[in-house]
């Protein structure tokens, strides 16, 4: 069932909690009482219809969902993608870093079982920050140039060669090596070190890295299911016209 805008802000956390940083990111903070989505939504200044349509496709991985993205600007579905970088490079990543520190204290980890783990996060840290700092640098930057372009019904010279040169598509393949980094990182956490005593602290950092790779499929999917195609067609719009 989708969620909408009549329904309390607080039911649509009970009913996913990991929504919550989805919401934050959106703008809007804790401490809804009893109001529902709408009232928040204008009393925040926020787009509620937007605001739905992420918290959907967030929700129900259904590729019309994330479709109905489309009907909003380049520019809002950026602006989002983009707090979510800052929410992984600020708050995850260095709390996964925290944790995993933690490890050699707290387990019986030999120094090179602990090096192990400690590497291939750096590993994994270093992909996701070029992968990042590419899409912040070249592939947003170009998507919403592409997009003014299109509103304007302009295409200049430069922008002709960019498209012919380097379309959004040629940017699309990067995602698959990150996810299986990370696939390979749980892995050696679940299969692979040695059996500890307590698991309490290696189960932390599997639950982060599941929260992770959810919230990040999440962000890939809108990157790709919805800005990609979006962004091809504004591509050929603009190549076909005189
Ligand atoms: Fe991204
Ligand atoms: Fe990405």
């Amino acid at each position: 069932m989708q969620i909408k805008k009549e329904m309390k802000m607080a039911d649509a956390i009970h009913r996913n909690y990991l929504l919550l940083p989805v919401i934050n990111r959106l703008g809007i903070q804790l401490g809804f009482q009893d109001k529902t989505i709408e009232k928040v939504c204008s009393e925040q200044k926020v787009d509620v219809e937007f605001f739905l349509t992420i918290l959907n496709a967030f929700l129900d991985t259904n590729d019309k969902l994330s479709k109905q993205l489309q009907v909003h600007s380049v520019k809002d579905v950026v602006a989002y993608l983009l707090k979510t970088h800052s929410y992984y490079l600020e708050r995850i990543i260095p709390e996964i870093e925290n944790r995993i520190n933690l490890l050699i204290q707290h387990s019986q980890l030999s120094k090179d079982e602990f090096l192990l783990v400690k590497n291939f996060f750096e590993e994994y840290k270093k992909e996701l920050y070029t992968h990042i700092s590419l899409e912040e640098k070249v592939v947003y930057p170009y998507m919403i140039e592409i997009a003014n372009a299109y509103h304007k019904k302009e295409l200049s010279q430069s922008l002709r060669d960019k498209i012919n040169s380097s379309p959004v598509t040629s940017y699309e393949k990067e995602h698959s090596d990150i996810e299986a980094k990370l696939f390979d990182l749980k892995n050696i956490l679940i299969k692979y070190l040695p059996r500890p005593n307590d698991s309490y602290i290696r189960n932390r950092i599997l639950v982060e890295l599941f929260t992770l790779e959810q919230d990040l499929n999440d962000h890939s999917r809108i990157e790709n299911n919805v800005l990609v195609p979006q962004i091809t067609q504004m591509e050929n719009t603009l190549l076909a016209q005189k």
